[in-house]
This record gives C-alpha cells, structure tokens and sequence, in this order.
C-alpha cells in the first residue's frame, strides 16, 4: 500500500496528459513496461475470487444458492495444497481460475498463509503438519514454492491479498507467559522464534511481489482488546514487520476476526454507555475491555500500529463470514436499564456464551457480505473463513494433518481460562476443522444478517 501515492502521480498523469504533472511525477510514470503500482485499497474497484470448490459446497445444501456466488479466501493450510491434495485444485488451479474471472477488469484474490511450525499453540484442532523446529521446511516446502507461483508474470494483473497466519502472534503476546493462558507449547514457540522468524520471512518474501498486499491477523476484539493486550500487540507485529528482512513497505494493514465470530458492529450498546452511573465495561461480558465490536476495534487497532511507525495508508480487513448472528434470538433494542448485565446481555447481537468461544459456535449466522470500503480505514469486509467448514472436531478424529481434538470444540466442555471457564457453546457432531459441516452452514444461512433474501 506504500505505493499508492506512485499509483495516484501515474494516473493524475495519465488524466491530465500535461507536461507539468508528467515532470512531476518523475520515473514511475516512465512506460508501461513498468510494474503494476500497488494500489491503497486492494479491494476498491475490483471483483473478488470466488473459489468454485467452495462454492458448489454451498450450492449443493438447500438455500445454498443464495451465496454460493460469494467470494471466500483460499487456505494454503498444507504444504500439499500449494500443488493441491485430495483431488483439489492447487495454488496454480486458482489462480488460473482467478485470470478466467478477472477478464478486463480488476481481481482480488484472497489467500491465508497458515502452515507455520508448531501452528495454533493455544488449542488443538487446527495444529499443523509442522513441528515447533520446522522453521527451514516453513521457509523452503512452503513459503518459497508459494512466492515462486505468485511471482509468475502470468498472474501481475491479480491483486493478491494474503492473511498472515492467523493467530500466531497474538498467541504470542498473551498466552506465552506469566498468565493462566499460558500454553507450553506457546512457550516453546515464543522461547525459539520460529512465528517471529516465519512470519517475517512470510512478509519479505511475499512482500517483495509486486501485486501481493500481505494483512498481518490481529485476532479479535474479544482477544486483543485490552488495552494491556493491544499495546503489547502492536509493539509485536512492529517488532516483526521490520526484521529477519521485513519491513512496514512489506505491510498494506491488518486482518481481524478471521475465522472468529464477533460482531461488526453491536447496533444496540457501545463501550461508552453507562447504566446508573456504572459503566457497561464492569459487565461480565465486557470485562474491562476497551472495544465491544470488530469495527471499532480495527479502527483502534489501525491508528496504533500508525503511531507505532506503520505506513498511514494501511487498512483493515474484517473477516464478516459468520458474524452476522441473526435469527430468532436476535434483540431488536437496546437491553433493560435495570443492571449493567441486564443491559448488556440484553443489547448484545453476540449470543456467545463467552466472547472467548470460538469453535463451531451455536446460533451464529452469516455476516455482511464481501464490500469494498465500508468505512473509515477498513479496506473491506470479506469472508476469509468459508462459512460451512468446520471450526474443529467435537471427538477425537484420527488424521493424518496434524491435528489435534479441541475440547472447545465439544459442546459438553466446561471451559478453561481462556474462556473463563465457560461452556464450549459448540455445535455437536462436528467434523475435522476444515472439512464439510452441512448442519453448520444450514444454521449460518438460516441466521444470516442481513437475512438472505
Ligand atoms: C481451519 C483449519 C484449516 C482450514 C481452515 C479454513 O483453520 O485448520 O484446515 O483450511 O480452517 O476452513
């Protein structure tokens, strides 16, 4: 995104055909031969992938036509995707795919980068094929054969938005030390630098392509909203962002939500309100946060990292897929005023248990669907997790991807500290993350807000 001001010179050039502002602009406007100039916001102007693989698993659930046409990122979450595994397409399959949708226009397409060692340190279900010490195999068997397709001239006309392993830093910051939400294996991860080291590898590498615009994921507001968890993570994505090689010209902003189910926006109550003189932050479920929804959070999130010596024009992306929590069980005002939990358990659209669950939650719906520039500093809202895949496993499921069995994932499960020992609020019978959940996508759909027409 750092090239946007390039990208504008051109084409003021271009308009106005006049001399001044050709001197003006100098060098980058020297030609067409000269690459294509990241723009600011990937997502203004362009059309966006939509992965046909996942699309006929929508399509083929009752209703599913309603969104079957939506946009939904690809995850790169083995080495064996990148050419492909179980019959699915490889990264090349999509792209080429991507060119055929492009036509004459403009295209995004959305990739998760999500093989690192030791992946998902703080729960189980989507552990990865990596072990903690892998960080060579990372850089060789998956970023670089990666980098090496996307750097093909084939694909320079693509935009190509990729989120950087989701969760990995965040995990860093608060649950790999000195906290009941410590994890070992966190830790271990923290203690040998391997996400340091992956995630800034992942950034110059795929930094240095031309139409590639890298989102570092920002968990959610329910995780890093605090202030004492934001300022921290803030310092971490900096710190990453400019060593190992990465710089902030490697970063066009931040991915929040992804594959989470908070809410864009809670319409019916905000941080501020105060019920008989108490504040609404004392409530059980705020908890002292500083942010009650993802748009304001992003917002926050975004001027930090500004502050903090990332490039002004970075944006956020809000991951939208299944936040949508529409239904009958949707309030449709603002909470009674007689406590402040009354008034937030009765405002908030986030039915959760516990604004820490996140496996395969239970009345969620289908959120926003994919827009370009929805407000102020947010690049788009988009769906990175493809509503209908699994979240985790609700037993224990033998395979060969690494994964773990959650118990977050079981609808039995009482909770641990990252959960404040609450209920899982998860689905039954849910199968391996990432595979097919039809009863879940039923509900997604069924839920949906705004509701499917
Ligand atoms: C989970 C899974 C991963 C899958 C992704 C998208 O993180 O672990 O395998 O690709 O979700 O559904």
């Amino acid at each position: 995104m750092s090239r946007s001001r390039t990208a504008m010179l051109a084409a003021l050039t271009l308009a106005a055909g006049s001399m001044t502002l050709a001197l003006a602009a100098g060098p980058a406007s020297a030609g067409p031969a000269a690459p294509t100039a990241r723009v600011d916001n990937p997502y203004v102007g362009a059309t966006m992938y939509v992965n046909p693989e996942w699309s006929a698993l929508a399509a083929s659930e009752p209703g599913g036509d309603r969104v079957a046409d939506q946009p939904t990122a690809v995850w790169l979450d083995r080495i064996a995707t990148i050419e492909g595994v179980d019959g699915k397409m490889g990264l090349r399959e999509h792209l080429d795919e991507a060119l055929q949708q492009k036509g004459s226009g403009e295209l995004v397409v959305q990739l998760v980068i999500y093989d690192l060692p030791g992946r998902d340190c703080a729960a189980l279900a989507s552990n990865g094929e990596l072990g903690p010490d892998e960080l060579d195999r990372y850089k060789s068997e998956y970023i670089d054969p990666i980098a090496d397709i996307l750097s093909d001239s084939k694909y320079e006309g693509l935009r190509i938005v990729t989120v950087i392993e989701p969760d990995s830093l965040p995990n860093l910051v608060t649950n790999a030390g000195g906290t009941d939400t410590t994890t070992e294996a966190c830790t271990t991860m923290k203690a040998n630098g391997n996400y340091e080291k992956g995630v800034s590898y992942a950034l110059s590498k795929l930094g240095a392509i031309p139409n590639v615009y890298n989102y570092i994921d920002a968990a959610h507001h329910g995780w890093l909203g605090w202030d004492t968890n934001l300022g921290p993570s803030v310092q971490e994505f900096y710190k990453v962002a400019t060593s190992n090689g990465a710089s902030v010209d490697d970063v066009a902003g931040f991915a929040v939500n992804t594959a989470n189910y908070s809410p864009t926006v809670e319409p019916y109550f905000t941080v501020s309100d105060t019920v008989n003189g108490q504040t609404v932050r004392q409530s059980k479920w705020v908890d002292w946060n500083q942010y009650v929804d993802e748009q304001s959070y992003a917002q926050a999130l975004r001027n930090e990292a500004v502050a903090a010596g990332f490039n002004s024009d970075i944006g956020v992306i809000i991951d939208t897929s299944r936040n949508g929590w529409g239904g009958s069980d949707r309030p449709s005002g603002p909470g009674p005023q007689t406590s402040v939990d009354a008034y937030v358990d009765g405002s908030r659209i986030d039915r959760r248990v516990h604004v820490g669950n996140w496996c395969n939650q239970s009345g969620a719906g289908l959120g926003e669907r994919p827009t370009a520039a929805p407000a102020s500093g947010i690049d788009a809202y988009t769906w990175i997790k493809p509503p209908g895949e699994s979240d985790g496993n609700s037993a224990p499921v033998d395979n060969d991807e690494g994964k773990g069995f959650d118990q977050m994932c079981d609808p039995s499960y009482q909770g641990n500290a990252r959960n404040g020992y609450n209920p899982s609020g998860a689905l039954p019978d849910a199968p391996l993350s990432g595979q097919w959940f039809s009863a879940q996508f039923r509900e997604l759909m069924q839920n949906a807000y705004p509701p499917l027409s």
